[in-house]
């Protein structure tokens, strides 16, 4: 039987450990232009954790908040309860190493084979003999399926498969985070499938934390535990995928429900319909006067 005091320790210590990635009323900007206005999210360890919103709202720039290559003008970004923003150049370094990156158009290395893409960063980052480089590329190949490709060049494999090697590549150095940004573009259904399945299976059996940005609804909402959506530099939900979907804030609704209007108009901003096709409507902006 646990006593009372031993209860409300397991509590603290369980809200001071359950996210491994926290920002706390973070604000960044590129210039005069605020991209992040007061955001507050959480990371669960050892979960999956899906950041979506439209194009341009700040998804890839978060990661890289994460990553310590944009740092925030304020609030705090915590990587294991550290302010990545209050970071020298070795303990960003340190932080990194913990740290795995599938890049939004991370293309694979074209002149190295598929074994010299995966083994790159180990080469990189650490001196470990060839022989145990060797046992380790081959076993994040055997995670993605692909320990049969190791001889291959980028350019004989299928998008998916490519997509499937940066994926071994980015869990090379067995990181703490896996960062992904947008997996699954570009791939047909069934790839799709396999690369939503192995970011689960991977997080799961290598007992990881992961982040992925998407854009696929469906895919999406059925392998992630947590689900982050931003809109306008703020964030417009943050739950469970169910609690997401119940979500009342319009623009989450018109995001989880795919419907081409609602507070993000259809039509780019100019003059009413009336204006442009109604009676009175401008004349053609050719004057007829003009030379042919
Ligand atoms: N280095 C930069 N300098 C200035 N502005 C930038 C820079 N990088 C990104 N931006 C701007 O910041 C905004 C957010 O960019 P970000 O790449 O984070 O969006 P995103 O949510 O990942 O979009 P997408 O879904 O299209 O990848 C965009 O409007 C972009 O133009
Ligand atoms: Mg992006």
């Amino acid at each position: 039987m646990q006593k009372p005091e031993q209860t409300r320790l397991l509590l603290f210590m369980e809200s001071n450990t359950s996210s491994l990635v926290e920002l706390r009323n973070l604000t960044f900007g590129y210039g005069e232009r605020v991209i992040l206005d007061d955001v507050s999210l959480r990371i669960p360890r050892g979960k999956v954790t899906a950041l979506m919103g439209a194009s341009g709202g700040g998804k890839t720039t978060i990661l890289r908040l994460i990553g310590g290559q944009n740092r925030a003008q304020s609030g705090e970004m915590l990587f294991d309860g550290q302010d990545v923003t209050r970071m020298d150049q070795r303990q960003l370094y340190a932080a990194r190493r913990r740290m795995g990156m599938l890049f939004q158009f991370g293309a694979l290395f074209a002149d190295l084979s598929v074994y010299e893409n995966v083994a790159f960063p180990l080469h990189e980052h650490t001196d470990l003999p060839e022989a145990l480089v060797r046992d380790i590329v081959l076993m994040k190949l055997n995670a993605v399926g692909l320990r049969g490709a190791r001889d291959l060049m980028p350019s004989d494999l299928s998008g998916g498969m490519a997509r499937r090697i940066a994926l071994a590549r980015a869990i090379a150095l067995d990181p703490e985070l896996v960062m992904y940004d947008e997996p699954f573009s570009g791939l047909d259904p069934i790839s799709l499938g396999t690369a939503a399945n192995l970011i689960r299976h991977l997080n799961d059996s290598m007992g990881l934390t992961s982040v992925f940005v998407s854009h696929e609804l469906e895919e999406t909402f059925s392998i992630s535990d947590h689900v982050i959506i931003l809109a306008n530099g703020k964030i417009a939900a943050q739950g469970t995928p169910e609690e997401v979907r119940k979500s009342a804030d319009p623009l989450v609704y018109q995001y989880v429900h795919a419907l081409p209007d609602g507070p993000v108009r259809f039509h780019y901003p100019g003059v009413s319909v009336e204006d442009d096709f109604g009676v009175g409507a401008a004349s053609p902006s050719v004057s007829p006067g003009a030379a042919a």
